[in-house]
Formats: structure tokens, sequence, C-alpha cells
């Protein structure tokens, strides 16, 4: 997507230095855009522990280019296999709830082990790293597609009427490689002529939605509004908000969508209110092994001062304040689980289906 109509994507090599991983550090966005170098795995597990980068098909990519990077500093030790290891664990221990993680690092591990020699193996993971982004991007384009249908046909029952869809969190580009996952079928629509305006949740206590998809969305010229997280409701109680879509950080096989916090409360909202809530995901972001989402997902907690201080703008410098009484504990959960009854559909890079194992298994029956 374009930057001050400049291409970018989230995560690249640096050019001319093939040791250096370059990202887009989205803890000051909108307000500054900062591009950061990664030259080791410790450096990116801080990046995506720390939300430099986020959105879990961006923290499989950073998780694939932090395995080659990982390659490159075992290649200097006297034992390969241990510091790669240890580079492996420390790069999952970083957030639990998003599956991409582990998918990427299990996928890296899995090619780097068919290499023999170590230059092979750098080799693999530099491929390997390369096709796990390249995917991201191909897949968040096809899921562009298969969504803009279903926009295309809410929009016959109001030619010419902009479309409202609702979102929440940043399931955009910087929450992906490109295009996003839940953004992708908005800027199709955008793009092919469709009029829609994008209700986006402001998505206390980091703002992804505020900061990140607004930033986005008007970046592309995409009409939008910024509303505060409890206002959804509302507006669908008052057929303000034709569609949902949001993007997911793990889908158990029976369709249970774990996604930012908050989450949840949209669904029921839009249940109530006969409002259809898709969900947008990559297939990386299944997690077969599990099918009781609101059981078995892994809920990350992240620190109270997440909820207690709030980062701006003041007198055009970069603040952070706090808004609470400073002895006041707060918890910070980051992400709900929204049962897969409340879902209207999936919409995936094969195509939507049902939020059932059935219709799951029938788009991907290799697995
Ligand atoms: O904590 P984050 O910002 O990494 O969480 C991201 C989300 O939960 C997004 O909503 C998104 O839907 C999942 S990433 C595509």
């Amino acid at each position: 997507m374009n930057v001050n109509s400049m291409p970018y994507r989230t995560i690249w090599l640096k050019e001319n230095d093939d040791a250096i991983v370059q990202i887009i550090d989205q803890r000051n966005l909108p307000h500054e855009f900062n591009i950061e170098d990664v030259a080791d795995a410790a450096t990116m597990s801080i990046a995506i522990e720390d939300m430099h980068v986020r959105g879990a098909g961006l923290i499989g990519a950073a998780a694939g280019f932090g395995m080659y990077l990982a390659c490159l500093e075992a290649s200097q030790t006297i034992d390969f296999q241990k510091s790669l290891k240890s580079s492996y664990e420390q790069l999952k221990s970083t957030r639990p709830t998003a599956v991409n993680l582990v998918w990427a690092l299990d996928r890296q591990m899995n090619a780097i082990e068919q290499a023999e020699s170590i230059e092979a193996k750098i080799r693999i993971s530099l491929e390997t790293a390369k096709a796990i982004a390249d995917e991201d991007v191909a897949f968040c384009q096809r899921i562009g597609l298969h969504g803009l249908e279903i926009i295309r046909e809410i929009s016959k029952a109001k030619p010419g009427q902009p479309i409202n869809i609702l979102t929440h969190c940043n399931a955009g580009w910087l929450a992906f490689v490109d295009h996003g996952s839940a953004t992708a079928p908005i800027y199709a629509a955008h793009d092919s002529g469709i009029p829609v305006h994008v209700y986006v949740d402001e998505t206390r206590p980091r703002n992804q939605g505020a900061r990140l998809t607004a930033w986005e969305l008007a970046q592309h010229g995409v009409p939008h509004t910024i509303i505060a997280d409890n206002v959804g409701g509302h507006l669908m109680q008052h057929a303000m908000v034709d569609l949902v879509i949001t993007g997911t950080d793990r889908t158990a096989v029976s369709g249970d969508v774990a996604n930012k916090i908050g989450t949840y409360l949209k669904a029921l909202a839009a249940q109530d209110n006969d409002v259809p809530f898709y969900v947008a995901l990559p297939s990386s972001t299944f997690d077969w092994e599990i099918r009781d989402g609101v059981a078995e997902i892994p809920i990350e907690q992240r620190g109270d001062e997440e909820v207690k201080y709030a980062q701006g703008l003041c007198d055009n410098k970069l603040t952070r304040v706090l808004l609470t009484p400073p002895e006041s504990p707060a918890s910070n959960f980051a992400f709900d689980v929204t049962p897969a009854r409340l879902v209207t559909g999936l919409i995936t890079e094969r195509g939507t289906c049902a939020a059932n194992e059935i219709a799951i298994r029938q788009l991907f029956p290799e697995k």
C-alpha cells in the first residue's frame, strides 16, 4: 500500500544489505513514520513483543525473517543447532495468541532441517522468510476479491448509497505484509467504485483502530469515521451498519474466532440486530488442533500501563499521559473469543465459508 504515494510493505530486506531486515515501527503512528533496522533475532523478538510490528500476519512474517537472522547468527557460533533453537524459543515466547507466530517458526524449522550445510540452511531460511511474506500478500489480495463479492451483493440493495462497514482493531495492511485481511475487501470495493464508509472502533487500550486503521484508510482515501469502542451497538440498532468485518489472530477448526478484545461484544450486537458479521483470515491463522476456542485459545495478558496511560500529540510532541488514579490496578486482556454461532462467514484466500468445521474442511481438504 502507499504511504504519501510511495508503495510500502510492512517488512522487507534492506537494499544492498542482506543481513538487515527493515520494518515499519508502528508504535508512534500516525504521528511519526519510522523505519527500524533489525539485525538479530533477539531484536526481532523485542519488536514483536513490544509491538513495533503487530497483527497476526505480520507477526508470522516477522518470525520468518527472525529465523533467517537467527541462522546468520548461529553460523557464527560453535553449535549452530543450539543457537538456532534458543532463538526459536525466544521468538515463540513473544506473543501467545496469534497462531501465525508458531506456524511461521515451525515452517522455518522444518525447512532449515532439510538442508545439510550451514550455507544451505541460511539460504533456505531466507527463501522461506520471503515465501511466507509473499504468500501473505497474495492471500490477502485474494481475501479482498472474495470479500468484494459480499460487499457488491449488499450494495445491490442500496444502489449508489455508501455501504457502512464497521471494523475493530487493525486488520489492515499494517497487520500483514500488505493489503490486510478485514480491510482488503474494503479497499477492493473502494477501488472498484462501490461507495464505502468505514466505522473504525478506536480499540482501547492501544488504539489500533484510531491510530492505525484510520491512518491507513486516510492514506488510501477511503471515507471513515472513528468511533469510541462502545458506539457500535447503538449504530447497529439504528441501521447505520450494513456489515461488520474483523480479522482474527487464531481461528479454531470449529470456527470460533479469537480477535482483539471487544470483538465478541460487537458480534453479540450484530446478531441482535441482524447485521452480517464476517471474519477475514488467511489459512495461516487457522489452528487445526483446537476445537473449543473459548476453552483452548491462549489469551495474552499485557501490562496494566497500556490501560492506564494513553499516548498522543501535545504541542506537536508525542506525549504519554496517565488517565487513572496512579494506585488503581488495571487488567489488560488483549483478546477475546467470538463463538462460531455469532459469525456469519469466514473470508479466506480460497473463498468464503460458514464458520463450522465441515465447511472449513471443505475449503481446506488437505488439512
Ligand atoms: O494486538 P495486535 O494489534 O497484534 O492484535 C491484532 C488484532 O487483533 C487485529 O484485530 C486483527 O484482527 C488480527 S491480526 C490480522
